[in-house]
């Protein structure tokens, strides 16, 4: 079984996983760096990590009109069951629940979860999925670094998703501390180059991985993906 990770630009990631698929933070209209349209995006789930714009996106929309089920925290759940969303499923930090393209559980993220009509957003989070083959895949979103990233590392990542863009997350010399927390056997970095504000080098990262690190970086570019 193949599980393939797109990169759609900023935190917005489409996964394939035995005939699912699956969106996450689908940031897309206003997003400069998008590689796909909202209208293009195919999706059977939609998982949000948090309420800030540039994460719900356009997701109201695409599960409108994709019918497909929106899965965050309770907080975040209702807020789109309340948009007219029907689907949706509302899980919190620490709980796992096992959907039809794995066991997903939401994990503890350092950030602010305010919705964009001002709600609260209840506590953002990162998500864990591990894949109907066993394969885990850590998605940060957006998060600080935090010590109990060794014990998300400690179930055995093949891959990890970190943010490296800094002022709203880690930055690249935090995401390298997060690196040698994990130890997943690969690490994709989102959340850089979508603003001037979020500018990197991502390759000189990478370097610094490869150099004091046993986890390959993959550099992405929007629109590309990678199957583990
Ligand atoms: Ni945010
Ligand atoms: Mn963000």
């Amino acid at each position: 079984m193949t599980t393939t990770l797109t990169w759609y630009g900023h935190a917005a990631l489409g996964l394939e996983t035995g005939g699912y698929r699956i969106v996450v933070d689908p940031f897309l209209t206003g997003n400069p760096t998008a590689s796909i349209s909202p209208e293009a995006v195919a999706a059977d789930f939609i998982l949000i990590s948090h309420g800030h714009g540039d994460h719900v996106g356009d997701s109201v929309a695409i599960a409108k009109r994709t019918g497909a089920m929106v899965i965050s925290n309770d907080e975040i759940a209702n807020w789109f069951a309340a948009q007219g969303v029907e689907k949706t499923h509302g899980q919190h930090l620490g709980g796992g629940y096992k959907h039809p393209f794995g066991y997903l559980k939401l994990t503890f993220a350092i950030h602010g979860s305010a919705l964009p009509d001002g709600s609260n957003g209840g506590n953002p989070c990162g998500f864990l999925l591990t894949a109907n083959d066993g394969k885990k895949i850590y998605m940060a979103q957006d998060t600080g670094l935090f010590g109990d990233m060794k014990l998300i590392g400690e179930e055995g990542l093949g891959l990890a998703v970190i943010p490296i863009g800094d002022n709203y997350t880690m930055g690249p010399d935090d995401a390298l501390r997060a690196v040698k927390l994990l130890e997943p056997k690969v690490v994709i970095p989102i959340h850089y180059n979508t603003f001037d504000l979020l500018k990197q080098d991502e390759h000189a990262w990478a370097a610094r991985v490869e150099k004091e690190t046993k986890t390959k970086p993959v550099i992405l570019k929007p629109g590309e993906s990678y199957s583990l």
